[in-house]
């Protein structure tokens, strides 16, 4: 159960951004007329819970669209959501097997079967247990020469499947979400993507030596993202509190890249009690 939950950021917003539906019984509160729900955030105790209610959030959405379209994050966050998907499909609660997944993003440049690539830990960590078939799980290539080209093809690839229903996110601490950092200005589409100090410093727990962790990746963009039907963001522990913080109760700022996430329609912010911690 969760230790509270609706988080309720009242903007006035236009009327086309009022999300009516509910799609977990007891904890959305619609306010009518000028004021909505913005962001839904929804506190858990541990991380294990966040994990099992990430589950039974996603497994619901597959149980009404078996062949729902997925997007994927990497990262630690969503790994204990993805160990509970495959439990639910070895008790044959769910079948993943028609479902289309596109991942958030990928290192460049960086080979598919390199043991550090995201696309070697999806298909160890969620693809292949969760019996996903590999032409249905995609990812941004790594390793490409015409980079631009392949970002494009990423694009229309999703569009052909019918766009996004649901994107899992998690969040960079200092509050990027995919590979789009804070800056200036944030990129639409799927792009060549420029990693932070933060981040590579983030990153650099995965690998060997610092000049091995990647300088780039390519990222959906803030577009691609914010075009899904329904968002699901995932942040545990003390080091995403203050990211979250500015991405739920900030201003919008491209500096926050996350904040944009007050546009849309649709997301639930699944927190643990660090990652909730400066919420107030
Ligand atoms: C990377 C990924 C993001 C992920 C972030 C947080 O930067 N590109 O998609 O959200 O890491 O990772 P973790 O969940 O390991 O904290």
């Amino acid at each position: 159960m969760p230790l509270c939950s609706n988080f309720i950021r009242e903007l006035p917003v236009p009327d086309a951004c009022v999300w009516r539906d509910s799609p977990i019984d007891g904890l959305l509160n619609i306010t009518r007329g000028e004021k909505v729900v913005l962001i839904r955030v929804v506190v858990l105790r541990d991380y294990r819970s966040l994990s099992e209610y990430a589950a039974g959030l996603v497994g619901q959405r597959i149980m009404r669209k078996p062949a729902a379209v997925l997007g994927l994050a990497s990262g630690s966050t969503p790994l204990g959501l993805y160990r509970e998907l495959i439990g639910m499909v070895k008790e044959k609660r769910i079948d993943l097997g028609q479902v289309v997944t596109f991942n958030l993003d990928e290192y460049y440049p960086i080979d598919r079967e390199s043991s550090q690539s995201y696309h070697y830990f999806m298909r160890h960590n969620f693809w292949e247990p969760a019996g996903i078939p590999p032409e249905r799980a995609h990812i941004p290539a790594g390793k490409v020469d015409d980079i631009a080209a392949s970002c494009l093809d990423y694009e229309r690839q999703i569009r052909r499947a019918g766009g996004i229903d649901l994107q899992i996110l998690g969040i960079g601490v200092n509050g990027h979400i995919g590979f789009n950092e804070p800056g200036d200005e944030l990129i639409r589409k799927t792009h060549l993507a420029a990693l932070s100090p933060e981040t590579i410093e983030s990153n650099s727990r995965f690998f060997e030596t610092a000049a091995d962790v990647p300088r780039m990746a390519i990222s959906m963009g803030m577009g691609t993202i914010m075009k899904a039907r329904e968002i699901l963001l995932l942040a545990s522990g003390s080091s995403k509190a203050a990211a979250i913080k500015e991405a739920v109760k900030g201003e919008l700022s491209t500096m926050v890249p996350a904040s944009l996430l007050q546009l849309h329609p649709r997301v639930t912010v699944l927190l643990d009690r660090e990652a909730a911690r400066d919420l107030g």
